[in-house]
């Protein structure tokens, strides 16, 4: 197992790795390797866009520590699973709409001590920003044609002044009668000119086609968010 550029994120060939949190347990199928006494899951870019941005081009601008993380979209916690074995002592607060989704999040947080999934609609999010206080990392994956103003609202009112946002834009739930480039264009100015700096904006084909990571700080400049 290589480290990569993400401390807690390991490489063998092709494959991504987490040590697992929970030894013996699988999340989602992935498969279990033992290297040293250690056991690691394997991370499926397939079914994680995250992974697929770590394999692509892994953002450098991760907070040194991170101890609280808002995750809008969790769905099942695939990708939440993985971000649970990277920061075991971290607050990682998953919103989640769907109850059919949550259900299954709700077992998993149950064995995993560092998750705490709501049952709420991240168009709201005055509804849970007094339980998460200010989150390190914003990661967002909702598939919601309003995807650029959610994110904007939960960095409003959650986002530490010095985190990371990494938004996964689903560019085909924006619209399907715009060119993908215009859409991923807009949303990007839509970013800036509410005051964040857009690091990367990176396509995550093969692994999720029309789909966009966009990894933002703050504008060093402006002194609030619009
Ligand atoms: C593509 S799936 C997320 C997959 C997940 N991020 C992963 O990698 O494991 C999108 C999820 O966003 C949820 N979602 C969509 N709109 C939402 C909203 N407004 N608030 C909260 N969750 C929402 C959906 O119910 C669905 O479970």
């Amino acid at each position: 197992m290589e480290p990569t550029a993400w401390p807690g994120v390991y490489r063998e060939g092709r494959d991504l790795h987490t040590i697992n949190l929970t030894p013996g347990e699988r999340v989602y199928g992935e498969r279990l390797v033992t290297r040293d006494g250690v056991e690691y899951r394997s991370w499926d870019p397939f079914r994680s866009k995250l992974a697929a941005l770590l394999l692509r081009a892994p953002p450098p601008e991760l907070p040194a520590r991170v101890e609280t993380v808002l995750y809008l979209g969790a769905a099942h916690g695939t990708t939440a699973s993985h971000l649970s074995d990277l920061w075991p002592d971290a607050a990682i607060f998953l919103v989640e709409k769907s109850p059919e989704s949550f259900a299954p999040l709700l077992a998993l947080a149950h064995r995993r001590r560092n998750l705490y999934p709501m049952l709420a609609d991240a168009q709201l999010p005055e509804r849970y920003a007094a339980d998460v206080g200010l989150a390190d990392l914003l990661y967002q994956d909702v598939a919601q044609r309003t995807q650029v103003p959610i994110f904007l609202e939960n960095a409003r009112t959650s986002l530490a002044p010095a985190g990371l946002g990494i938004l996964m834009l689903k560019i085909r739930s924006v619209t399907q009668r715009r060119p993908a480039a215009a859409i991923v264009r807009d949303a990007r100015r839509e970013l800036e000119s509410a005051g964040f700096e857009v690091r990367s904006e990176i396509p995550l084909a093969p692994f999720s086609k029309e789909h966009a990571a966009l990894v933002v700080v703050r504008s060093p400049s402006p002194s609030t968010l619009r």
